[in-house]
């Protein structure tokens, strides 16, 4: 029986189909034998239907059906029946009916699965991901990547729709800096040189903008050898857009349209138009640049209420420059112990020494601090940040970044561990008016906080040499629940701004003519001001499906450590293929 055969899939069967004769083709999923009758659920990607065969009226198939098991590939032809009453299974769409076979092909046999085939199945990570295949005829797994489809397609209509080409962009190319270490693919034809993967079709799209596109998108994947976390993996996927004459307001709202129409199909709420926040705000009242405001509990800075303190750790980061703040745990949040540890375990990777914390109990400060800094200081501290009955004082002493980082994660901790985000609403959010550049101190030098390429406030030029810290950038990013789904900015589209940009971050004229001649070049022949955006479509697709990491709807995907554990990628190379690559392999000595 062939794909043209087919009548139905076996999902689609419901009582409307009663007494049609019908074609299927699938996996049978299991099989019950119960004497002169055999049942078999069979499973293709749009669901499972329950075959019967019997003894009596169809020997041949009967005995067939005999062989069957799990994962056994089969095309049947059949009679939709109805179940008898009691045999209706109301949690199953095809539950009313049976198709009572009369015809059946066994197409492939099946070793017994590493693991069943079945939604429910606790299975071990690195075994579903070497058995991917199977993992994906898992009927949820297998939605989701169907899912994923719809998104895709939901994307191009939409852009196409609006104006945008699709316009493909090379993966053989230049490094393109986005942050991140470069995947290098080495010339065969020019020994001892490299392509390297993109990072992301950044410097492609503007020269489409140059070449007169006007409006651009692809989805595409792109490539970064950076350290891997569950909304990361090494490739994946962007929806990259790109327009000519727009303003920042312009492709907000661009976006904003496009995130309305995907929210609606997948009936994901969320409020629009969408809030902006400035990136110094984000820092200042939640400690990251990707807030997931589904919950409150704001960041205070108190150094000017505790700065006459003599407790010596406040006292010694006061003169060191740093700051105190902190955060008020609600009343639901026990700070024992216990908890104490954990609170100091969250913030230490960031660098903070420890976490203050004073409690409110029968009204009154309470907690080990309370004798060092006094009952008086320490009330003040929790009217001002508004700690309730039973709640608490999180306080960290350290220096800004340090103290964000750490009350950033306290407050996401809080938030996760009393269900905070579970029951409110999806938050989007745009933070904005990044600043330009960041000091790098493993580079000794100012590097950009979004990519070279962005555009500065046109008032800010003048600070460029002197204090590039003050810069700001016209760049965004776009905030789901705490995740930061999509990025972009304004781009430089003049030769010369672009050229003290990077001087500003430490490159040489030669250096700036060697990397990105081919962009100055561009950009002395008519270029148009641009901008864009880019999503990270698997990390947009893991929200929207409700998933724990970004591998559950990406079809094929790497561990945290970057392998492939299905085709045991990476791997060794043959020594012929070094040869023709003139490469050698320097061995690690132990
Ligand atoms: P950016 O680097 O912010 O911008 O990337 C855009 C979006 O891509 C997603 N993303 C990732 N998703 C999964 N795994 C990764 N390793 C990963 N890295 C990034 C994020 C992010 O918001 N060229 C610019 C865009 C522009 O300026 O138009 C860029 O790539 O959701």
């Amino acid at each position: 029986m062939n794909s043209e055969e087919r009548t139905h899939y076996c999902g689609e069967l419901n009582r409307q189909n009663l007494n049609e004769e019908v074609c299927l083709l699938g996996w049978v999923r299991r099989k019950r034998d119960l004497g002169s009758l055999i049942f078999v659920d069979l499973r293709d990607r749009k669901g499972i239907v329950q075959l019967v065969f019997s003894q009596e009226r169809n020997p041949e198939e009967y005995a067939l059906a005999k062989k069957l098991r799990s994962e056994f590939v089969i095309g049947v032809k059949g009679r939709v029946l109805s179940r008898g009453e009691k045999d209706r299974n109301p949690y199953l769409p095809t539950g009313e009916i049976e198709v009572l076979v009369h015809k059946i092909e066994i197409s492939s046999e099946s070793d017994t699965p590493p693991f069943p085939v079945e939604d429910d199945a606790i299975i071990n990570e690195e075994l579903k991901l070497e058995y991917r295949y199977l993992d994906l005829r898992r009927p949820l797994q297998n939605k989701r990547i169907q899912e994923r489809h719809k998104l895709l397609q939901l994307v191009r209509n939409h852009l196409s729709e609006e104006g945008f080409i699709e316009i493909e962009t090379p993966f053989l190319t230049r490094s393109t800096p986005e942050g991140a270490r470069d995947f290098l693919v080495p010339s065969r034809l020019r020994a001892g040189e490299f392509y390297a993967l993109p990072q992301s079709p950044q410097l492609f799209k503007q020269l489409c903008m140059v070449a007169g596109f006007d409006k651009y998108f692809q989805i595409v994947r792109c490539f970064r050898d950076e350290d891997l976390r569950a909304d990361r993996q090494p490739e994946f996927t962007q929806i990259d857009i790109e327009m000519s004459f727009p303003t920042e307001e312009i492709i907000m709202k661009m976006a904003e349209r496009l995130l309305e129409k995907i929210f609606k199909e997948f009936s994901f709420e969320a409020t629009f138009p969408v809030p902006k926040i400035s990136y110094r705000e984000a820092m200042e009242k939640y400690g990251t640049d990707k807030p997931d405001l589904r919950f409150g509990i704001e960041i205070k800075t108190i150094s000017e209420i505790v700065k006459d303190c003599s407790f010596g750790v406040f006292r010694s980061a006061l003169e060191k420059g740093e700051v105190i703040r902190a955060i008020a745990a609600p009343s639901q949040f026990t700070v024992s112990r216990k908890e104490h540890s954990n609170l100091e375990e969250i913030v230490k990777p960031f660098g903070a020494k420890g976490v203050i914390v004073i409690s409110r109990v029968d009204g009154k400060p309470s907690g080990s601090p309370v004798k060092h800094i006094g009952e008086g200081l320490a009330d003040k501290i929790l009217n001002f940040l508004e700690v309730e009955e039973r709640g608490s004082a999180l306080i960290i002493a350290a220096p800004y970044s340090i103290a964000c980082a750490s009350l950033s994660s306290l407050r996401l901790y809080i938030g996760r561990k009393l269900k905070l985000c579970e029951t409110s609403k999806n938050s989007l959010l745009w933070v904005h008016r990044f600043p330009a550049f960041e000091w790098s101190m493993e580079e000794s030098r100012w590097v950009s906080c979004h990519h070279p390429f962005t555009m500065i406030r046109e008032e800010d030029i003048p600070l460029l040499e002197k204090k590039p810290e003050e810069v700001e950038a016209l760049a965004y990013d776009i905030v789901l629940n705490g995740f930061e789904i999509g990025g972009g900015s304004i781009r430089i589209h003049r030769e010369n701004l672009q050229r003290k940009i990077f001087k500003v971050l430490g490159f040489t004229e030669e250096e700036a003519i060697q990397k990105f001649g081919f962009l100055l070049k561009a950009f002395k022949y008519g270029t148009p001001p641009h901008g864009g955006i880019a999503f990270g479509l698997d990390r947009l697709a893991m929200i929207l499906m409700g998933c724990e990491s970004i591998r559950d709807v990406i079809p094929f995907p790497k561990t945290t450590s970057g392998l492939c554990l299905m085709t045991s990628s990476p791997s060794e190379v043959d020594p012929g293929q070094l040869k023709e690559l003139k490469l050698k392999i320097e061995k690690e000595r132990n």
